[in-house]
């Protein structure tokens, strides 16, 4: 059930905005432009758009079968060590995502998204074994 509003959601977003990778990562660096620099060698917007597009795909499995996200997380969340990228600001892109889709959607971002967003929301942090989103 929860994927399948998640998914919805991701369709409405789709439907009213397109692709919203631009949007969300104008939020992002609106409300961390320390994180700006971090994208420096991503001239066409590739790595920014499959990390948006796995993370999309993490929350759907996430929210449905649970066959790879939590062990894909634990991997991301090595390789972004790497990267100077911290796990504690993995919530940060997940609401960032969240709050770029109720924004796109207005009136039509539902209870039923707000609920399952918020559950997704717990359950991601949990895979990471963080607090909370
Ligand atoms: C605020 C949180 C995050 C920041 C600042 C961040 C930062 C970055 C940076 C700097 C890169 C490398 C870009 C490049 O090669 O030029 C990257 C790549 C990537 N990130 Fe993140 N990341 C965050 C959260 C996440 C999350 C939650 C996921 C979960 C799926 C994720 C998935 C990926 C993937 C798959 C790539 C590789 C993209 C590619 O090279 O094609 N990131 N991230």
């Amino acid at each position: 059930m929860t994927k399948e509003v998640i998914e919805a959601s991701f369709e409405a977003v789709a439907e009213a905005a397109g692709d919203p990778v631009l949007l969300i990562y104008h939020k992002l660096f609106e409300l961390h432009p320390e994180m700006e620099p971090l994208f420096i060698l991503d001239n066409d917007c590739a790595a920014r758009g499959n990390m948006l597009a796995e993370f999309l795909d993490c929350l759907l499995d996430l929210a449905g079968e649970r066959k790879y996200a939590a062990a894909h997380l634990q991997t991301l969340r090595i390789n972004h060590d790497e990267l100077g990228v911290p796990v504690e600001v993995f919530p940060i892109f997940f609401s960032i995502v969240r709050d770029t889709f109720r924004s796109v959607l207005g009136a039509e971002w539902s209870p039923l998204f707000e609920s399952a967003w918020d559950a997704l929301g717990q359950d991601f942090a949990t895979v990471l074994e963080l607090e909370t989103v």
